[in-house]
């Protein structure tokens, strides 16, 4: 096969201020993981760094709103994330933090060696500041109109829908994220990296050099910013969260996060090379290693441009040589989102679906946004896990396993004669390795997967057609062929489901026994050697890989994220703006008196209306409300309202209406009486 290679993998450092969702394992992680575990498993050199990006505003944010430090959040959910990680079966050979000594050491000096090769332009500018924080406003603090595409909703350093990479004095009305202020303009300094001075650079090194093996929607990307021509950024600000500027004049100022963030992947490697007393330079300054970034596509330009103009900029690193970023994965047809609980959360996942995380892992590559955004649906979910791993993938192995130990004692048996079918199935089986391994090498993982899947479906059509159970009444050796060919399929499955289904993969050697026995097979010898499981070889007792998800436990999962998007509703509800001011004597014309309602009944033919008899203290009266689609007529009787007695009458539906009862609405849209809240007011009196 290929010849061994050196590879660092890094996998964006998710920001610590929430747990990890789907979005986030289906875009970075579970793709990263993959292609390491695939890396490895062919016999590479692999380091697969990830981390905690712990700076940046929107930690800061958080923990205001919590009242809490900035350390109290990261460490909290740093902790909350690595465990998910870990339990999905991400394989980082280091996972570390940005917040670590050796991370703020590694930064610190990054930026001094540019700094001393006078890499930066150094300028005191006007920059936004909000007078009542007393704040500069930078990154997420401030939110403006994008100049690019017009989202009222762009950030500081960033567009979120068309991507742009911005400026905060770029944005048209800006407003700060802290009070709602109309900021004003305040003198800084700070250091800015002329991304200018790099522009031919990057032309000849991705516009030239990566047209082919770059995925088009990152080509594209780099190529359109590229083309609109790059600008100075500042790498510094006015913040007291993140690491200090090391130099003169650095005082009470941090390194911007996107400077600091993605050089935790040099310091994460240099904690496992000395943890695994290992050399972390070549992984970074050798031009025989393949650095390749995993991340979603708002991070494009940070890791295309601006990380490759640092590197170059700094001089003894190599670059990237793919970015492969994917699109983004949306929920049930909305898109992913922390804030608004439109999300399926790791831990939450594993709660409700306890060692089934393979099967999150196998739905999300079956459904990943390689090429556009995608659709993550629970009914998809349950699909893929029925009809796939239950019925094709579990089943072949369930019969292979089942039927051995019956007839063999778990025994291989030893083959007979192949047919035609037998020798072209075993050499279908050898093709596999190179199949799937083409696929991953080109960052196609979905396809890579599917083939897999159609390894499992050869096995299960294999002993569908050959029916070992109705041959074994008439012919014994044709019989132990069978099962030795299946049993050949099985052994090839557990290894090559390794990438993809990690903790399947591990059930299955233990159930065939290979693990301890030695006899586990590569991810060459599968192409290699034409016996996989050698003859008169122990498998172990059957347990099933997959279990049916049933109707129910999706519909409970549907009505979550029902109840999410009501909650949300509710919250949204964009409060009114306060009306025009009125007097006090315009107030007093109002009368608002307490009342019973004493009857209540349908308005024939309508199906919003109610007709009361109010007791107002004054007198009883009929007042047609529009209450019908909240409140049973049985309901309301009894109740104690306040009315508007002084309203003019008018007719609805032929009925005259004499007063107006007060209401509002709950977080359900459903309508409630603004009552006063004491039984003992009685009927009469006024509100005032
Ligand atoms: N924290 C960023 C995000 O979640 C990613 C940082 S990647 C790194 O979007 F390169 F900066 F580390
Ligand atoms: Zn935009």
């Amino acid at each position: 096969m290929n010849k061994p290679k050196r590879y660092t993998i890094t996998s964006a450092l998710p920001y610590t201020n929430g747990p990890i969702h789907i979005g986030h394992l289906a875009g970075v992680y579970v793709p990263a993981d993959i292609y390491a575990r695939y890396l490895r498993l062919t016999g590479n050199d692999v380091v697969f760094i990830g981390g905690s990006d712990e700076h940046g505003v929107p930690i800061t944010i958080k923990a205001k709103n919590e009242g809490v430090t900035p350390q109290d959040i990261v460490d909290k959910y740093h902790a909350i994330i690595k465990q998910s990680f870990e339990e999905f079966g991400i394989s980082f050979d280091n996972y570390s933090r940005t917040s670590a000594p050796i991370h703020h050491e590694t930064a610190s000096e990054f930026f001094k060696t540019l700094y001393d090769k006078g890499e930066f332009i150094e300028e005191t500018t006007e920059q936004l500041y909000d007078e009542k924080a007393n704040q500069f406003l930078a990154d997420r603090f401030v939110t403006g109109t994008c100049p690019k595409c017009g989202n009222e909703e762009a950030y500081g350093d960033q567009c979120e829908k068309c991507g742009t990479s911005l400026n905060a004095t770029d944005l048209i009305n800006p407003k700060s994220a802290l009070t709602g202020n109309v900021p004003t303009l305040k003198q800084t300094k700070h250091w800015f990296l002329p991304l200018d001075k790099h522009e031919a650079f990057l032309k000849e090194w991705i516009l030239e050099g990566h047209k082919k093996d770059w995925k088009p929607n990152v080509y594209g990307q780099v190529k359109s910013w590229i083309d609109d021509g790059l600008r100075p950024r500042a790498v510094t600000r006015d913040l007291d969260w993140g690491i200090p500027v090391p130099v003169e004049g650095g005082e009470g100022k941090v390194l911007y996060v996107w400077f600091d963030a993605p050089i935790g992947y040099i310091s994460s490697t240099k904690e496992w090379a000395e943890r695994e007393g290992k050399d972390w330079e070549p992984y970074w300054k050798d031009e025989d290693t393949k650095l390749v970034h995993f991340i979603g596509k708002d991070n494009i330009v940070f890791h295309c441009i601006i990380f490759p103009a640092m590197l170059k900029a700094e001089g003894s690193y190599i670059l990237p040589d793919n970015v492969p970023a994917n699109e983004f994965l949306n929920l049930e047809g909305n898109k992913l989102s922390t804030s608004k609980n439109w999300a399926v959360w790791l831990p939450e996942y594993l709660k409700e679906f306890p060692g089934q995380q393979d099967v999150l892992r196998y739905a999300l590559t079956a459904n990943a946004p390689e090429t556009k955004d995608n659709d993550f649906t629970w009914k998809d979910f349950q699909a893929r896990n029925n009809n796939e791993l239950v019925a094709i993938f579990g089943n072949f192995i369930n019969r292979v396993v089942v039927l051995t130990n019956k007839y063999y004692n778990g025994v291989v048996p030893a083959p007979a004669d192949f047919t035609q079918v037998d020798e072209e199935t075993l050499a279908a089986v050898k093709a596999y390795p190179n199949v799937i391994a083409s696929s991953v090498e080109r960052y196609r993982f979905r396809e890579a997967q599917q083939e897999l899947m159609n390894l499992a479906r050869l096995g299960n059509k294999y002993l569908a057609d050959e029916e070992p159970w109705k041959v074994v009444k008439e012919d014994e050796a044709r019989t132990q062929t069978i099962m030795y060919v299946a049993l050949q399929i099985a052994s090839a499955l557990a290894t090559l489901s390794e990438p993809f289904l990690p903790f399947t993969s591990e059930k299955l050697k233990n159930i065939l026994n290979v693990t301890s026995s030695g006899v586990e097979t590569s991810w060459d010898e599968v192409s290699e050697k034409d016996e996989l499981l050698p003859v008169g070889h122990q498998i172990g007792a059957s347990e099933l890989l997959f279990v049916k998800i049933e109707d129910e436990t999706i519909q409970f999962q549907l009505d979550k994220l029902e109840a999410s998007k009501k909650a949300n509703e509710a919250a949204n509800k964009a409060v009114e703006p306060q009306k025009e001011t009125i007097t006090f004597d315009d107030f007093t014309k109002l009368d608002m008196r307490v009342g019973t309602i004493i009857e209540a009944e349908k308005m024939p033919k309508a199906k919003k209306l109610l007709v009361l008899k109010v007791d107002t203290g004054i007198d009883t009266r009929t007042i047609v409300s529009g209450i019908a689609e909240s409140f049973t007529p049985e309901e309301v009787v009894g109740k104690k309202v306040t009315v508007l007695v002084n309203l003019a009458p008018r007719a609805l539906r032929g009925v005259e209406s004499q007063g107006m009862i007060l209401m509002t609405e709950n977080a359900d849209g459903k309508l409630v009486f603004v009552n006063p809240d004491d039984a003992n007011v009685s009927n009469g009196l006024q509100i005032s």
